[in-house]
């Protein structure tokens, strides 16, 4: 088949969806009402638990329910027994989901104990506070360090590491601390559940309607087709809507036993409690290596939070101390440690980002005790393939991140001795880091329509939480089919549509987009047939392979004179449309595949003050095609943000004496703001990654938060020869 001119793909385009957002006509979850054909909707208001484990003793809810309005008060005193069937194929970990309401325990604080159903919002936020529980409480344990660990979830070896390690000329052991985070995306979880007999629908704030779906079943005992999951708006997730989380279940179990379509908004509190947060850590490395920098020896020792009922750990968390560098001996142990805590879940950049900080801070400070550049400390260490799995790279530019970045950024002005460059009472510092986050993919399927008047709609059940899937599959879907961008209709969000696996993990644009990409092949193929097979058309008996389409025109590649368009092509045969199924199989990996980058910050350190301000990055990146390239800029530089957030700024802090968060909320959990931000930059590395996926595209919405931070802390060490092992490097840390 003729390739297509690619002229949507790799343009700057501006989102397709970015007009109904800025004027408040894209539907979110909450925003679901009579307009979506949901009347009569009434309000449901968590109640959640004050004591961070312990039993229920007594619940009051006499003043709850004679205030007017309420409708129903469900806990586990009067809430029916629900199946929760086993469901491992919904990101349910190992051990058990909450159940809610059925029965009298407490694992966590903030754990929903109560839901009040009524007819107003505001009443059913009265009555939720006058709600009366009472608790045998007992001292919950929410901090990693001393509490017992489970056995490894994960370990890895390779040679020996124990004796290579005491046997290498330069030995160095750093623990390195990251706090607790959570995701903090501007829309709260929101749920609309709506029971017709004996099925549901639900309009859902979620990453993965399917996975929703199944899990409701699972829940509720009910067939998969008896439930239906919509989320055509997502604003912001990072990977805590990618499961089904308790408040989705107390929705649907609201409208079941009230009879009403139910909206449950948690609150921005709630959100702390209420979804899941990136796992608190505790990482211990080891490096052995020789006077010229090559490692000879790694381990890692890492413990991460969990809660006590599931046990999260994070994937990829273990990969870059495998194929990041060249090492001939690795050990690793992953322990989680299970706490009076909620389940934590991916967030952004998962794992990779985690390990990150250890592992580039490591090399950061095993350059400076050897005198060496970091970048030719790193450049010395690259493997020529994947020492984990033996695998060839599908591509690997790691080299050329790292040099260009040196020469944009003007490293090779950076005096290598810390604190010796200053701006008054500033001390300035310059630091890098690499990036990594391995391609993933995974079945999808799309369904296309090409209507008769030329234009086409594009289906499959993926999600947007952000990045741009609207945008990025309309483009794939133009180009493939021909067609202008405005006459391309992409549609997601909903489970009667194809399936499609998660929205996380940077698999979208290569699994999707592959699917998308597939169809509209298929589509325009048929069209093409049915054009060179009717003696009408001007192209009657051209090779098809010489056929291309454009604004809506097929044509002959070498003669674009000779054609037609679609809508003749259809209209002259009495077909209404065409239509065409996408399926993109992910081929067995041959090659080891991964995206990556090169991070660089300029920090400006108050020797008197601690305080750190950014002043400058750049960061660039090898992920393989770029579909999208303002939407792009948007991932790389809300990475950047996400990775000065987690640098400096944001924590999330409990209270050990009942396990209470005690910044619950955006005024005392800190994020960037626009003073804190300043200019960054990414710079993309052309080129396809053909091994990955037919659209050649690695993924880039996770590596842009990786190695963000370990640049801007070894910048702030290079300012002042301070090494502050801990995340986030708060302005005490430094006094
Ligand atoms: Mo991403 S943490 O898989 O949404």
């Amino acid at each position: 088949m003729s390739p297509q001119p690619q002229e949507a793909v790799g343009a700057p385009l501006s989102r397709v969806d970015g007009r109904l957002k800025v004027t408040g006509q894209a539907a979110y979850a909450a925003d679901h009402g009579p307009d979506a054909g949901i009347d009569g909707i009434v309000h449901a208001v968590v109640v959640t638990s004050s004591v961070g484990r312990g039993r229920i003793t007594a619940i009051d809810t006499g003043a709850a329910e004679a205030q007017s309005g309420v409708l129903k008060v469900i806990s586990h005193r009067n809430a029916p027994t629900l199946p929760y069937r086993p469901n491992p194929g919904s990101l349910n970990l190992p051990g058990e989901r909450l159940h809610v309401f059925q029965d009298d325990q407490v694992h966590f604080h903030g754990q929903p104990v109560a839901v009040v159903v009524a007819t107003t919002l505001e009443a059913a936020q009265h009555a939720a506070g006058l709600l009366r529980v009472d608790y045998d409480a007992q001292q919950p344990v929410t901090d990693l360090t001393g509490a017992p660990a489970n056995e490894p979830a994960t370990a890895y070896t390779r040679g020996d590491a124990e004796a290579a390690f005491n046997a290498a000329p330069v030995r160095m052991e750093m623990t390195y601390r990251l706090s607790r985070t959570h995701h903090n995306a501007m829309e709260p979880h929101a749920t609309i559940a709506r029971w017709t007999g004996a099925r549901v629908t639900v309009w859902e704030k979620t990453q993965w309607v399917q996975s929703t779906r199944d899990e409701l079943a699972a829940v509720f005992g009910i067939p998969a087709t008896d439930v239906r999951v919509i989320s055509p708006f997502v604003g912001g997730a990072f990977g805590n809507a990618a499961r089904c989380w308790p408040h989705t279940v107390i929705a649907a179990l609201a409208a079941r036993e009230t009879g009403r379509p139910v909206k449950l908004v948690l609150t921005r509190k709630q959100l702390y409690s209420g979804v899941g947060f990136r796992p608190a850590y505790q990482y211990k490395v080891r490096l052995g290596s020789d006077r010229d920098g090559r490692l000879t020896a790694m381990t890692h020792d890492l413990r991460a939070e969990t809660s006590r009922y599931e046990r999260f750990s994070e994937r990829g968390v273990m990969s870059p101390g495998q194929m990041l560098y060249t090492t001939p001996n690795v050990s690793q142990a992953h322990r989680t440690v299970p706490l009076d805590v909620n389940t934590p879940t991916p967030m952004r950049g998962p794992g990779y980002s985690t390990a990150a900080f250890p592992i580039e801070s490591a090399i950061d400070e095993l350059a400076h005790e050897l005198g060496i550049d970091p970048i030719e400390l790193r450049l010395r260490n690259e493997p020529d393939n994947d020492q984990a799995s033996g695998l060839p790279f599908s591509t690997r530019r790691l080299r050329e991140c790292l040099n260009t970045g040196a020469r944009e950024f003007g490293w090779s002005r950076r005096d290598p001795k810390p604190s010796s460059t200053r701006d008054g009472d500033w001390l300035i510092g310059i630091g890098m880091a690499t990036a990594v986050y391995d391609t993933l993919r995974a079945p999808a399927q799309a369904r296309v329509r090409l209507n008769a008047d030329g234009t086409a709609l594009v289906e499959s059940a993926t999600s947007d939480m952000g990045p741009g899937t609207y945008t990025s599959m309309t483009q794939i879907a133009a180009d493939a089919l021909g067609l202008e961008v405005r006459a391309v209709t992409f549609r997601l969000g909903d489970t009667i549509m194809p399936p499609a696996p998660v929205h996380g993990g940077s698999l979208t644009m290569a699994s999707i987009g592959s699917t998308v990409q597939d169809g509209c092949d298929k589509l325009r193929l048929q069209a093409i047939q049915l054009a060179v097979e009717d003696t009408k058309s001007p192209l009657h008996g051209a090779a098809p392979d010489d056929v291309v389409v454009r604004d809506g025109r097929l044509h002959l590649k070498d003669d674009p004179g000779r054609g037609e368009t679609y809508r003749q092509l259809l209209s002259r045969n009495s077909r209404t449309h065409l239509e065409a199924d996408g399926v993109y199989t992910p081929a067995r990996p041959q090659a080891s595949m991964y995206a990556y980058g090169a991070v660089f910050a300029e920090v400006a350190v108050d020797r008197r003050l601690g305080l750190v301000r950014v002043r400058r990055m750049l960061a660039v990146y090898d992920a393989g095609r770029i579909i999208s390239p303002k939407l792009a800029d948007s991932q790389a530089i809300g990475g950047m943000v996400g990775g000065i957030s987690a640098a400096l700024l944001e924590h999330t802090v409990t209270d050990p004496r009942d396990g209470r968060i005690a910044n619950a909320n955006l005024a005392d959990y800190l994020v960037p703001v626009n003073a804190d931000v300043p200019q960054l930059k990414a710079i993309y590395l052309d080129g396809r990654d053909d091994t990955a996926d037919p659209i050649g595209v690695k993924g880039l919405g996770e590596v842009v938060l990786v190695g963000v931070a370990p640049a801007i802390a070894n910048a702030v060490f290079h300012a002042t020869g301070r090494r502050i092992r801990q995340l986030p490097i708060t302005i005490d840390a430094l006094l």
